[in-house]
């Protein structure tokens, strides 16, 4: 019968040692079990046979495999840490495989007006802030002079959650928390979500936004209140950008004024966009009224203000060119996409 004498055995674990010194990972896993494996394990295999050996030899030998099995744990250890090692540090990246494809994001052409517009009023001197969207009817309505009898406080144009308290219709009710909580001189501009009983088609929606702006102060005029928004519209427009004041009526202004700027489209020569007039209207504005001031605690005598309501939406569909109203609320991607910078 054929025996493998200790001396080659010795032999063939050195042999599997100097391989595991530079073994990648599955190679290791395999050289752990051919070494140390419970049944056919080369060192294994050594130490087992000792029983057989004369006690003289037998002392060798099981010396000798007890170094080796020292030696060969502690090249183990320290290959797996070199391996673990040179994955972080890159060693097995692959440069030429092809990049993870990844979504970029856009700012909403909404929000991009709305941070547009509030920049240029920084500018002159206006603090961005904001109210809740769930009101009571007093900061709605009877606070700015709209009594509820006025056609804009009925329940065929206002979502009532409740007997007095409502979805907001505007974002004026800020004008009234604001003056009530901090004295004159206040110069904010409010952008929000503002919520009407109605139709979603091509130019109206139940939810859209709008950006309230307020200046009171001793001495505020008219030609103040003409200046800013002159300088408004030819900063957010184009320098050359002409700006008329038409009269109209709000409760909380007095005068109230539509302001119109050139239509975009045409530079004022006349176009479908503006129905051939030139202009377009882009917010409702005027001087503060005194009644307005008096409910939330401002005396009339002293101060003056102007306001001014506008739509960031209309105005995105008119920088944007955008015909339908609704594409900025559907998040269509082929739609968003094209805002991707
Ligand atoms: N609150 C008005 C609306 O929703 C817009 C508005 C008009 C706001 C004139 C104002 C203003 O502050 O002075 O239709």
């Amino acid at each position: 019968m054929a025996t493998v004498s200790p001396d080659d055995q010795f032999e063939a674990v050195e042999r599997t040692l100097v391989e595991l010194r530079e073994a990648g990972a599955p190679r290791l896993a395999e050289l752990k079990v051919e070494l140390l494996g419970r049944k056919q394990g080369l060192l294994t295999q050594i130490l087992r046979s000792l029983s057989t050996l004369e006690p003289e030899e037998r002392r060798a030998v099981g010396q000798r495999a007890n170094q080796l099995k020292v030696e060969i744990d502690a090249v183990i250890g320290q290959r797996e840490q070199e391996l673990r090692a040179g994955e972080s540090s890159g060693e097995d990246v692959d440069p030429t495989m092809p990049g993870r494809r990844s979504w970029r994001g856009a700012i909403h052409p909404v929000t991009a007006v709305i941070d547009d517009v509030c920049e240029i009023f920084r500018e002159l001197g206006f603090s961005r802030v904001t109210g809740p969207e769930v009101e009571t009817d007093a900061y709605n309505f009877t606070k700015l002079n709209i009594p509820l009898d006025h056609p804009a406080a009925d329940m065929h144009d206002t979502f009532y959650l409740s007997p007095g308290i409502l979805l907001r219709t505007h974002t004026s009710p800020v004008q009234a928390r604001t003056m009530e909580q901090h004295k004159p001189p206040i110069r904010i501009v409010v952008p929000g979500r503002v919520y009407r009983r109605d139709p979603f088609d091509a130019s109206h929606a139940p939810v859209f936004s709008q950006i309230e702006g307020l200046a009171v102060d001793e001495g505020i005029t008219f030609v103040e209140f003409k200046a800013a928004l002159d300088y408004f519209a030819k900063h957010f427009f184009s320098a050359d950008t002409e700006v008329r004041f038409r009269p109209s009526f709000f409760p909380f202004t007095e005068p109230s004024a539509e302001v119109d700027v050139q239509c975009q489209m045409c530079r004022g020569s006349g176009c479908a966009t503006c129905h051939r007039t030139g202009f377009l209207e882009i917010m409702g504005a005027g001087m503060v009224h005194p009644a307005v001031l008096e409910n939330c605690g401002i005396d009339p005598e002293r101060y003056s203000g102007y306001a001014f309501g506008m739509g960031p939406e209309r105005i995105a569909m008119l920088r944007y060119g955008i015909p339908d109203i609704r594409m900025l609320f559907q998040n269509d991607m082929r739609f968003l996409r094209q805002f991707v910078e």
